[in-house]
């Protein structure tokens, strides 16, 4: 074990960007805490990353169950004592098919409970073990889509997703989680950052991103490592450089 070994904790790391950030991770020698609701799936992500020889654990973590994100940080102060990094990746979106006239109103919670409410409830349960790592990491998955700046420009390529409702408010609400975080927590040293895979194909947009989940797993690791480097409170763009807010 080195000064630069982490213990990472991603949720929603069972598949998709998720599990490739936790492999990247991992190859570099941290030790990897897959967060998955449901166990099965979860077991399985971890037991794929241990048979190819690296050091991963699934840990049960649904993030709108605050009863199980607080068994999840009861169970890594038991085992590791510490957190070192921990990553919002788990994301939902409800909203294709529809305008943002017709997304029933309870898709819209639902996201936010997940992308918002979610990440807020796994941050506040895992400070204390944050508070424990001499370098505290905080990186929240957000989107180029989450960006007002983006948004607000008519002529931005991403325009075409641009009426997803649920998706990009949320987003939009965790990039200003991250800034408030980022302020709260600067005298103690934590970092806060918001992340950005790039447009992957996963399950999430019915794979219809132009690259890969390596590809977004590695620019997300990258972006992790930048984080720990530069002031808190940034926001990685995928091409390197930074996303408007
Ligand atoms: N794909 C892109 O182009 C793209 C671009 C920018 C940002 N992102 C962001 O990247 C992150 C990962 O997305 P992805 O594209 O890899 O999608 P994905 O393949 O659908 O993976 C989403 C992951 O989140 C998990 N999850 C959903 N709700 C959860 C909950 N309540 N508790 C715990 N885990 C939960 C899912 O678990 P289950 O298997 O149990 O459903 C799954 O592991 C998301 O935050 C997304 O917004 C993606």
């Amino acid at each position: 074990m080195t000064d630069n070994h982490r213990i990472v904790l991603i949720t929603g790391a069972n598949k998709g960007i998720g599990l490739a950030t936790a492999r990247e991770l991992a190859r570099a020698g941290h030790t990897v805490l897959i967060g998955a609701r449901d166990p099965e799936r979860g077991a399985e992500a971890a037991t794929g990353l241990t048979t190819e020889g690296l050091e991963a654990r699934f840990v049960h973590l649904d993030v709108t169950d605050p009863a199980t994100v607080a068994a999840a940080a009861e169970l890594i102060a038991a085992e590791y004592g510490r957190l070192d990094t921990l990553v919002n990746n788990a994301g939902i979106t409800r909203d294709f098919g529809h305008t943002p006239e017709t997304l029933p109103l309870d898709d819209l919670r639902a996201t936010y409970e997940t992308n918002v409410f979610g990440a807020v409830t796994v941050i506040n349960a895992m400070l204390p073990l944050l508070r424990k790592s001499p370098a505290g990491l905080i990186g929240n998955v957000s989107s180029g889509l989450g960006s007002s700046s983006v948004l607000a420009d008519p002529d931005h390529p991403a325009g075409e997703y641009a009426a997803l409702l649920g998706y990009n408010t949320s987003k939009a609400a965790l990039n200003a989680v991250t800034l408030v975080y980022a302020r709260a927590l600067r005298a103690e040293g934590i970092k806060v950052s918001a992340l950005e895979p790039g447009h992957c194909a996963t399950d999430l947009n019915h794979h219809s991103g132009p690259s890969s989940v390596e590809e977004g797993g590695r620019r997300i690791a990258q972006q992790l490592g930048e984080a720990l480097s530069e002031p808190s409170g940034q926001f990685f763009h995928p091409d390197g450089g930074r996303y408007p807010w």
